[in-house]
């Protein structure tokens, strides 16, 4: 049996985790909101304030999980993708605790964490299958092998699909992160209402920038002919951008599955709690015979969780790395 504590700071969410023998005992999430006031996330202010959550996030993880901190086996972090000075925390964090206690040390990608995210329930994917992984700054589709044995076979040329989701909601003047909101306004629109562009873009690959770019020409022009054309018609434009962002990823997704002649599929990161994409891919089960794996909410976005996992899977492999280990902000698999 083995104890791993996962820790997470690779953006604005710290967050710690206990994961006892493959099996998450906790998971708390420090989110900071300090980042509404600006539009966006802010580097500096995030480094900050993960510094100010981390300890106490992982008391509550250690406490919550009913054990006591020497049971603790190894400690899982995230090492990159994601900002560099949020990452220090998380990396440091992790060091500092594994090098006072002699415990191993464990780096985990956060993409790929996101993915193994799968393999926190009862309903495990068998391999190979294909993961759809949409968050803030990727929107990738993966061949998974194997645990750790991961392939980026599409991914966006510009913009995350996460992104597309909250440059749109600044451009109709909603607060960051937008994401969560179109998907709450759209459920109250009709999707059919206006029709923007899909880009057409060879193989796997993706693109957001000019969907974007023709969200911003519309709603600019709509507004020259009535001042309130947002005011009255914000759930339908909602509704309609998120149809789009929706068939963009799923038609990509429909030509992997063709392609690699695989029917297992899974969505991972933030972008995944959408419930219209939630709603279209269970749909495409049912058409095409995919079998589906959609996360539970608590795992799609940022969670120590997920970190954990991929450190339960390490940790059989004793696969762990030296204390010299720094963090890596454009990370690949
Ligand atoms: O995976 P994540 O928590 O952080 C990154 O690693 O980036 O993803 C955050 C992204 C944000 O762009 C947020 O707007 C988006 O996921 N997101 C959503 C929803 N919930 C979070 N986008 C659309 N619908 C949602 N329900
Ligand atoms: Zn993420």
């Amino acid at each position: 049996m083995a104890i791993i504590l996962g820790i997470e700071s690779s953006c604005d969410d710290t967050s710690a985790a206990i994961c006892v023998d493959g099996k998450i005992r906790s998971n708390i999430i420090a989110s900071q909101l300090v980042h509404q006031n600006y539009g966006g996330v802010i580097p500096e202010l995030a480094s900050r304030v993960h510094q100010q959550n981390i300890i106490p996030a992982v008391h509550q993880a250690i406490s919550d999980a009913k054990i006591h901190k020497n049971e603790i086996d190894a400690v899982a972090f995230t090492r990159g993708p994601g900002l560099l000075g949020s990452l220090l925390v998380g990396t440091s964090f992790a060091k500092a605790f594994a090098l006072a206690r002699g415990l191993p040390l464990i780096e985990v990608n956060h993409m790929q964490a996101h993915i193994l995210a799968h393999f926190i329930g009862e309903d495990k994917p068998s391999f190979p299958f294909l993961c759809l992984t949409v968050s803030g700054g990727h929107t990738q589709i993966v061949l998974v092998r194997d645990y750790f044995d991961m392939e980026i076979v599409g991914q966006t040329t510009d913009d995350a699909a996460g992104e597309a989701f909250d440059k749109t909601a600044k451009l109709l003047g909603l607060p960051y992160p937008g994401g969560p909101l179109i998907d709450k306004y759209a459920k109250q629109g009709n999707k059919h209402a206006y029709k923007f562009p899909e880009p057409q873009i060879q193989g796997l690959d993706f693109s957001f920038s000019g969907l974007k770019t023709s969200i911003m020409y519309f709603v600019r022009d709509r507004i020259k002919e009535d001042q309130d054309f947002l005011k009255n018609n914000l759930f339908d434009v909602c509704a309609s951008v998120q149809e789009r962002i929706i068939s963009i990823l799923l038609n990509k997704l429909k030509k992997a599955s063709a392609q690699y002649n695989i029917h297992s599929i899974a969505i991972a990161g933030g972008v995944s709690a959408n419930s219209g994409l939630r709603t279209a891919l269970n749909e495409s089960a049912a058409d095409l015979n995919w079998k589906v794996y959609i996360p539970k909410f608590e795992y799609c976005t940022d969670n120590a969780a997920m970190i954990a996992i991929a450190g339960h899977y390490k940790f059989i492999k004793q696969d762990f790395v030296g204390q010299d280990i720094a963090p890596l902000a454009r990370m690949q698999f």
